[in-house]
């Protein structure tokens, strides 16, 4: 599918955005393991979210979808059944990455395969220490999916991660449920916390502490109902949105505001965008609150070191904020960007040079000089949600209208995005 965008006037309004997608897939986990039946409303729309949904049905679990609710009837720990045939992540390495700590522990073998995207990326960073634990896993040339899981009684370890990876930090966190003990993860710099928050709703005992966390296994988990926050990683598109084009003024209603990853509202106001926190509650131990971003002159900024992690997701978008600020962006220490849906280092250069961006790469991030113009021109988003979006945001700016090639890669997450954009003045 194509979308074309034309440059647009002020946007105005107020929009969602659809519900978190790290949330969902932690809160449709740990339901299944719960006991009894939990509601999880304003479930994610985002295809891999749903992804999560199928490989959770394919083992055994029952639910009931209707729209954004989904009811899930827990089995208990260990009580999956045995797949009958390859669990399928899809697109998404959330999926394929914490639900491997459930199947850890469960007494039958599994294998969990994904898309050609999925399948290139890296998975010993969870084989690792599943292996420690006491699983025993195996995988194409030993690192990409399928992985194959012979789960079992698996014993508790003390990890330190050699890479800042939530997903990896998640896994293993899941995988100490079923562990006889304590499981303590250290990280080297923070990442997102939804799966200590989570753990903590549904009962489990889980402590926490600087660069830590620490769960005690063979807990029983009791059902929830739970609110699911809209994504703030989608609300970083609208953001930028309202920040860059002229006279903007946008309201973003709902949005989860968790301090792990706000990071975001504090790059964005460092670097000269007019952000508002409206009204800010808690809801199931995750803060939520309404955003009202206006648009600004912008000053630009640098990413690096921890914050690298912190923002991982929103690079893309903020390499276009960049673009049109007074100095510009400087990205360095996100290698991991390298090992995401698609290269984003090199699929966000390849864009915003075919739309007549200067930005020069690195191993590890990039640079892109301020005070750039969008041109006219076709861009990709090489089957990457994060990519079609940024480049649509550019395309509000642009010189002439942007044609985005493979536009439907928006519904891994935001499968909203196109109409929410519409509904705001284009
Ligand atoms: C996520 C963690 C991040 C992020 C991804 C979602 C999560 O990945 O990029 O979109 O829900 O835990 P890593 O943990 O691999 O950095």
């Amino acid at each position: 599918m194509k979308q074309n965008i034309s440059p647009v006037g002020p946007l105005k309004g107020t929009v969602e955005m659809p519900g978190d997608k790290s949330i969902s897939h932690r809160y449709a986990m740990l339901a299944s393991v719960a006991e009894g039946e939990s509601v999880i409303s304003n479930y994610s729309s985002g295809a891999d979210c749903h992804s999560t949904l199928r490989c959770l049905r394919a083992l055994g679990v029952s639910m009931m979808i209707d729209g954004r609710e989904v009811r899930i009837q827990g089995r208990g720990l260990n009580g999956y059944a045995a797949p009958s045939g390859d669990l399928d992540a899809g697109n998404s390495g959330s999926t394929i990455r914490m639900l491997s700590g459930l199947l850890a522990g469960q007494k039958f073998t599994s294998r969990l395969c994904g898309d050609e995207s999925l399948s290139k990326r890296p998975m010993q960073r969870i084989m690792t220490p599943l292996a420690q634990m006491g699983a025993r896993l195996g995988a194409r040339d030993g690192k990409f999916p399928p992985i194959e899981i012979e789960g079992g009684e698996l014993r508790p370890i003390d990890y330190a991660m050699p890479v800042a990876s939530a997903q990896v930090k998640s896994c293993i966190l899941l995988a100490g449920l079923h562990a006889d003990g304590e499981t303590v993860v250290r990280e080297p710099a923070t990442t997102r916390d939804h799966t200590e928050v989570a753990l903590h709703e549904f009962g489990a005992e889980v402590v926490t502490g600087p660069g830590w966390a620490k769960v005690r296994g063979k807990a029983k988990l009791r059902a929830r109902e739970l609110r699911v926050p809209g994504d703030l990683s989608s609300a970083a598109f609208f953001l930028v949105a309202g920040a860059i084009v002229p006279g903007s003024e946008l309201i973003i209603a709902g949005v989860g505001l968790n301090p792990t990853r706000a990071a975001l509202i504090d790059f964005l106001v460092a670097a000269g965008a007019e952000i508002r926190v409206l009204d800010i509650g808690m809801r199931n131990g995750e803060p939520v609150g309404d955003l009202l971003v206006k648009a600004s002159s912008l000053k630009g900024g640098e990413i690096s070191g921890s914050l690298a992690a912190s923002l991982i997701d929103e690079i893309p978008v903020l390499s276009v904020l960049g673009a049109v600020s007074e100095n510009g962006l400087v990205v360095k220490d996100a290698a991991e960007l390298r090992i995401k849906e698609t290269d984003r280092i090199a699929t966000m250069a390849d864009n915003l040079g075919r739309m007549g961006v200067k930005i020069e790469t690195a191993p590890d991030g990039f640079t892109v000089p301020g005070r750039q113009r969008f041109g006219r021109a076709t861009v990709d988003s090489f089957g990457d949600h994060r990519i079609g979006m940024a480049c649509a945001i550019a395309a509000l700016r642009a010189e002439g209208d942007v044609e985005i090639e493979n536009a439907e890669a928006a519904s891994v997450s935001f499968p909203e995005f196109w109409d929410t954009l519409r509904s705001i003045g284009h």
